[in-house]
């Protein structure tokens, strides 16, 4: 699929998630084969005051292409501004959140709050496709509340605004994640407007991925929550999609992605931040396995490459499959401690 300029070698997304799709799982996930992978939401605000911390949300890496950088804020100018750093620093596709209705983004105007606004939304967005020449996309939810669903109305205005696509996770805002999202909303919105659509919400499984694309029409699909712990989901969509078998992950291919993606992380962020900050995703890759819960409570007091790398080897061999031939801890060269690292844990955000 195309979006603007951009053309996407297959329609299969993941999902921008607040503490997780940093540069290491984004790396994880495009080794399965997805079509686009975005930032976390990046605060407008910080890029213009040039916080170190925000900037470094915007770190990739040449095999991380093509690479979405989502942008969140309120004010058209500050936008506008940092859609041109995200532009000089390497974005493919600049894409605006209006859909996170966590109360500190929502209460400033931002995320979720614009979709209450469309004034202040379509100022916003003509304001970023002045600014840059970026395919340029836009994140809403249904809407604010049950009572106020418009995401057919913003997706309009997105679209006189030249915004190039619409991704829409069919939850009001005050759903939160709650029941199910909505996927005839998809539908409906395909069938007003003329630029791509992409639907976002509850892909667990490859045959979910499937009926998006068939119930509702969609150009597009996003991969979130589905790809914790889980992130060749991805490569089994795709294959579902084109009409090869899906196949799970041998205990030593788990093995080998969760050691992969250690290994990224304690690159990107150093030892300490790292490993910390890896806890969480060795709980999402290890839930439902034999002897997870036990290897859950080990994991807690992993603090270094050393005791994650122990741990990993203690878990896998206990679990009954050889471990596989790894060249062990330290290969992936020393990592620069940052305390600017991420500090939105996991935070269920949009
Ligand atoms: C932990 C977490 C963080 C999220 N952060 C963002 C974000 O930064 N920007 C955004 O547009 N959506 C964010 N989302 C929403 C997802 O992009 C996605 O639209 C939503 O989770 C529904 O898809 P899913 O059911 O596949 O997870 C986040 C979701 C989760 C669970």
């Amino acid at each position: 699929m195309n979006i603007g300029c951009l053309h996407l070698k297959n329609g299969v997304f993941l999902a921008p998630m607040a503490g997780i799709t940093d540069l290491p799982f984004r790396m994880v996930a495009r080794s399965f084969g997805c079509g686009l992978a975005f930032t976390e939401m990046i605060s407008a605000t910080g890029l213009v005051r040039g916080s170190g911390k925000t900037l470094r949300y915007l770190v990739s890496s040449p095999e991380d292409r093509p690479l979405g950088v989502q942008l969140f804020g309120c004010d058209p100018e500050t936008l506008a501004a940092a859609a041109g750093i995200a532009a000089e620093r390497g974005a493919d596709l600049l894409d605006v959140n209006m859909g996170c209705p966590v109360k500190k983004v929502a209460k400033s105007g931002s995320g979720a709050s614009l979709m209450r606004d469309p004034e202040r939304a379509a100022a916003v967005l003509r304001a970023v496709r002045k600014a840059s020449t970026l395919p340029l996309t836009v994140k809403i939810r249904a809407g604010w509340t049950t009572r106020q669903v418009n995401a057919v109305e913003i997706g309009q205005i997105a679209q006189e605004c030249g915004v190039d696509a619409v991704i829409l996770h069919p939850r009001t805002a005050d759903q939160g994640f709650g029941g199910r999202s909505d996927w005839r909303l998809i539908a409906t919105l395909k069938g007003r407007l003329r630029i791509p659509v992409v639907g976002s919400g509850d892909i667990r499984c490859p045959e979910d991925a499937a009926r998006m694309f068939r119930e509702t029409g969609c150009d597009g699909i996003m991969v979130g929550r589905g790809t914790l712990g889980n992130p060749w989901l991805i490569g089994n969509v795709l294959s579902h999609l084109s009409g090869t078998g899906i196949s799970e992950p041998s205990i030593a291919e788990r093995e080998e992605i969760i050691r992969r993606h250690l290994m990224l992380a304690i690159d990107f962020y150093g030892e300490k931040i790292g490993t910390r900050d890896f806890r969480k995703h060795l709980l999402w890759y290890t839930k439902g396995l034999k002897g997870g819960a036990q290897f859950r409570q080990a994991a807690g007091r992993i603090s270094d490459r050393d005791s994650a790398w122990k741990a990993l080897q203690d878990y896998f061999q206990q679990i009954g499959e050889p471990p596989i031939a790894c060249s062990g801890p330290g290969v992936c060269g020393s990592g620069t401690e940052t305390e600017g690292g991420d500090s939105r844990r996991a935070e269920v955000t949009a």
